[in-house]
């Protein structure tokens, strides 16, 4: 940028000496600038408010509003706080300078005039507000286009993570196809698993892992022979044994899927017990994963609530008096302590429907 550029703009002169008013527009509307005079501070107010101009020449002494009062109006002003004003005054005093500055000016002139001495001030001032300005519109700008992209980034993060469930969901509906007696099992335990992690105060990204990992609990059970899973009536040792092998195969299936959870470790434990009865590893207390931990109750509430083929539903009742007598020893105590304020304070239901 040139100072070519800036022999124009609207420049605001306020003197109360029609004078030099008059001698200084001459000069600056010579140089190109388009003038404004004003003979107090007062009016010159009226005038800047009305029509911001680019630039302010303001005398100091003037009866009525001075300059520094002026300029510290313009000041409080958001529409004019902006406005470089440049001081003038025959004075020659540093402790004017000093005060002018602190007035909020950007510049000091001296009278008489050395015109040529006003004009390049007038135009160096000039050239530094068309710069700030420009580069203000600028950060306004990328700062837009940046909240945009955050924006949109946001956006289409939410929406991979609803596909991914969405994917995960539909995989659990493979398994309950082989089994319709356990339809709707995982997502109902994801929902109670959910809203137990929720209660014990688990961040948000942990509550989705929670959700993701209880809604393919059972993947497993796709290896196991239909005939096993869907015959009413009680299981063999043997087929028990089989019945037992889905955690770690569900495990298997998902361990190359890098979640962002332990996935995988929440399918392989959600059948391990706290005093280590349980399988495929008789891992015992803290050994098991927190998630599982909650997936397991969960799970077992919910089967218990839920019809099966070798029974019917037991119902709510039944199923917390199992997690409450078996607090501390099976389950987890404080997960347990979580599901049952769930149920009897906090009035949980599932809200898809229990066969
Ligand atoms: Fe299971």
């Amino acid at each position: 940028m040139t100072n070519e550029q800036y022999r124009s703009g609207s420049i605001v002169i306020v003197d109360d000496n029609p004078d030099n008013l008059r001698v200084l527009s001459n000069v600056l509307e010579q140089a190109g600038f388009v003038v404004r005079p004003a003979i107090s501070g007062e009016m010159a107010l009226q005038s800047i408010q009305l029509n911001p101009p680019d630039l302010i020449l303001l005398d100091i002494r003037m009866p009525g509003m001075d300059g520094y009062e002026t300029c510290r109006h313009l000041k409080a002003d958001p529409l004019t706080r902006d406005i470089p004003v440049i001081f003038i005054s025959s004075l020659q005093e540093t402790g004017d300078k000093v005060a002018a500055f602190a007035a909020g000016g950007v510049d000091y002139v001296t009278k008489p005039f050395q015109f040529e001495e006003v004009l390049a001030r007038v135009r160096a001032h000039m050239e530094l507000h068309h710069i700030k300005r420009h580069l203000d519109d600028m950060v306004a700008s990328r700062t837009q286009a940046l909240r945009d992209t955050m924006a949109s980034l946001a956006a289409s993060h939410q929406q991979y993570r609803a596909i991914l469930e969405q994917v995960i969901d539909a995989i659990g509906l493979t398994v309950e196809y082989r089994d319709p007696y356990t339809a709707g099992h995982q997502r109902r335990v994801a929902e109670l698993a959910q809203a137990i992690a929720r209660e014990m105060g688990m961040q948000e990204n942990a509550l989705e892992g929670i959700r993701l990992g209880a809604l393919v609990h059972d993947i497993g059970k796709v290896r196991l022979p239909t005939e096993i899973l869907n015959r009413p009536g009680r299981l063999s040792e043997l087929e028990f044994e089989m019945i037992k092998t889905h955690s770690e195969i569900g495990s298997d299936i998902v361990k190359e899927v890098s979640f962002p959870w332990p996935v995988a470790q929440m399918i392989a434990q959600h059948h391990e017990r706290i005093d280590g009865s349980g399988y495929p590893q008789g891992l015992k207390g803290d050994d098991i994963l927190p998630e599982a931990r909650i997936i397991a109750v969960a799970d077992v509430v919910e089967a218990m609530v839920s019809h099966r083929p070798y029974r019917a539903a037991l119902g709510v009742d039944q199923a917390l008096a199992e997690i409450r007598n078996g607090r501390g020893r099976l389950y987890d105590p404080e997960v347990v302590r979580v599901c049952l304020i769930l149920f009897e304070q906090r009035g949980f239901q599932f809200s898809s429907q229990v066969f």
